[in-house]
């Protein structure tokens, strides 16, 4: 188990016992993070990205061609790797098929200036068809990032929108492989040629509209080749807009290494919970010659598979399992003794409680003459509308330089992954579901519980905080934070 020494060391000293989350594996060795690497490459990556209607023929559509909106011809998703101090120009161009569909992107879970965020009408214009807007940003933080549309996201990143960020420098020792593993459902059903709806105001009332079809890089259930015998870095990004996973690991000993892009000392891989955005970085040991591992999500009783790992020749020769640990982040460490504590209620609207109550029995919702198409409200205060045309006033104004906890109580029926732009969270506390310590941007509410999170306010501007069921999001779940 992690002494408290070493958990103090990484800068993780809130808790010195947890549980891990449900089930158990075999503790590993305990390893320290290596000192994190400065940040000065003097290098710039410029990328394009196209937004425009690709009809594309993934292998998880079985033949079919389907109209998804990507940034980029060629592989899904794309994949953009950068070296810690680099700095990326990304130009946007919206080449989107409809008058009205404006876009934006926003670069999830990177700590970067305001103006950069991407959110539409709170820090940019939104990006009309026909026109550009170029990013340019240097993130301070290694890890595993994804970018995604920020506009009608249900259908934006529904039809593919979303792209990997990686932002190299913080191993220690190589690992045998790094690979990304992506996942994201499409809202279509088998055989089919055309997408169903993205937004349904049955799954905008509950836990949000699940697409049918699962992928993880855009194929079914696939079969990736990794190294026999060897420690491979495997980057699990959730972009579903919607689906809470939990990920397991059978038939290869995994730990986890990072969690939203940020390294923790190697925890052995039982079960996590992954929501919408987040991530994870685990290492494997890849299976022997002709052997087969696989990651599946758990959270329901006939437990789903993901991605098989297949061993390659020629096999490595490890020894124990016992992976090397990543460089420790850089995020600044909170000051509780001196923190101003905020509190955040999640909630249900009249209207959508109304919508609840009806929708156990199905297809009266659309007779159901709705008041208000929001939802969901934080702190009593619902976002109007489904897009970000409207700017209600900030739900708090935060001191530049200061540490805060949020509280963030979550009293519905419905589990809410809440992401905080611009900062990254310290985990501190949840009473239901507990969590080891670890940094994130999107921190799950389950129902009936508490978390409380913890950062220094240090970067200015109107950020957002929302709750990544985009449906939740769109019918009123969000709201913003100033900095100032
Ligand atoms: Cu990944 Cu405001 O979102
Ligand atoms: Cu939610």
């Amino acid at each position: 188990m992690l002494s408290r020494r070493r958990l103090l060391r990484s800068g993780l000293g809130a808790a010195a016992a947890f549980a891990v989350l449900r089930g158990s594996a075999p503790p590993l060795q305990a390893r320290e993070l290596g000192a994190p690497i400065s940040a000065a490459t003097g290098r710039r990556v410029s990328v394009g990205l196209v937004a425009e209607e690709r009809s594309t023929a993934l292998p998880a559509f079985a033949g079919q061609t389907l109209p998804l909106w990507t940034y980029a011809e060629g592989a899904w998703p794309p994949v953009i790797r950068l070296s810690l101090g680099d700095r990326l120009t990304a130009e946007l161009a919206n080449r989107l098929p409809r008058t009205e569909e404006h876009t934006s992107i926003h670069w999830h879970g990177i700590r970067l200036p305001n103006a950069q965020d991407g959110v539409p009408y709170l820090v940019q214009p939104p990006v009309p068809p026909g026109e550009r807007f170029t990013y340019d940003f240097a993130p301070p933080d290694t890890g595993t990032f994804f970018f995604h549309s920020h506009c009608n996201t249900m259908e934006q990143l529904g039809r593919g929108l979303v792209g990997v960020l990686i932002v190299e420098g913080d191993t220690t020792e190589p690992y045998d492989a790094d690979e990304v593993v992506l996942l994201h459902d499409w809202h279509v059903d088998a055989g089919a040629a055309a997408f169903n709806p993205f937004f349904t105001l049955r799954g905008a009332g509950r836990a949000g509209t699940y697409a049918p079809l699962r992928s993880a890089n855009g194929a079914v259930d696939p079969i990736m080749p990794l190294p026999a015998g060897g420690d491979c870095r495997l980057r699990l990004i959730n972009a579903d807009p919607t689906r809470i996973m939990t990920v397991a690991a059978d038939g290869a000993p995994a730990a986890i290494i990072a969690v939203d892009g940020i390294a923790i000392p190697p925890l052995p891989l039982t079960r996590w919970d992954l929501g919408p955005a987040m991530r994870l970085d685990i290492v494997l040991r890849a299976p022997q010659p002709n052997a087969v591992a696989a990651i599946y999500d758990v959270s329901t009783s006939d437990r789903a598979r993901l991605i098989r790992f297949v061993g390659n020749e020629p096999a490595r020769q490890r020894g124990a399992f016992n992976p090397a640990p990543l460089r420790a982040g850089v995020i600044p460490p909170p000051d509780l003794r001196r923190a101003e504590r905020i509190r955040f209620r999640l909630g249900a609207t009249e209207a959508g409680k109304g919508l609840f109550a009806v929708a156990g029995s199905g297809p009266t919702i659309g007779t159901l003459c709705l008041a208000s198409s929001t939802f969901w409200s934080i702190n009593g205060r619902s976002w109007p509308d489904r897009d970000h045309a409207k700017l209600p006033p900030p739900l708090a104004t935060l001191r530049s330089g200061r540490t805060y906890v949020f509280r963030i109580t979550n009293p519905t029926a419905f589990t809410h992954p809440i992401h905080f732009h611009g900062h990254t969270f310290t985990m501190l506390s949840a009473d239901r579901v507990r969590r080891p310590p670890h940094f994130t941007d999107t921190v799950l509410v389950h129902p009936q519980e508490t978390v409380d999170v913890a950062f220094v306010a240090d970067n200015p501007g109107d950020w957002m905080l929302h709750c990544h069921v985009i449906e939740h999001q769109e019918t009123g779940m969000m709201g913003y934070v100033r900095v100032a």
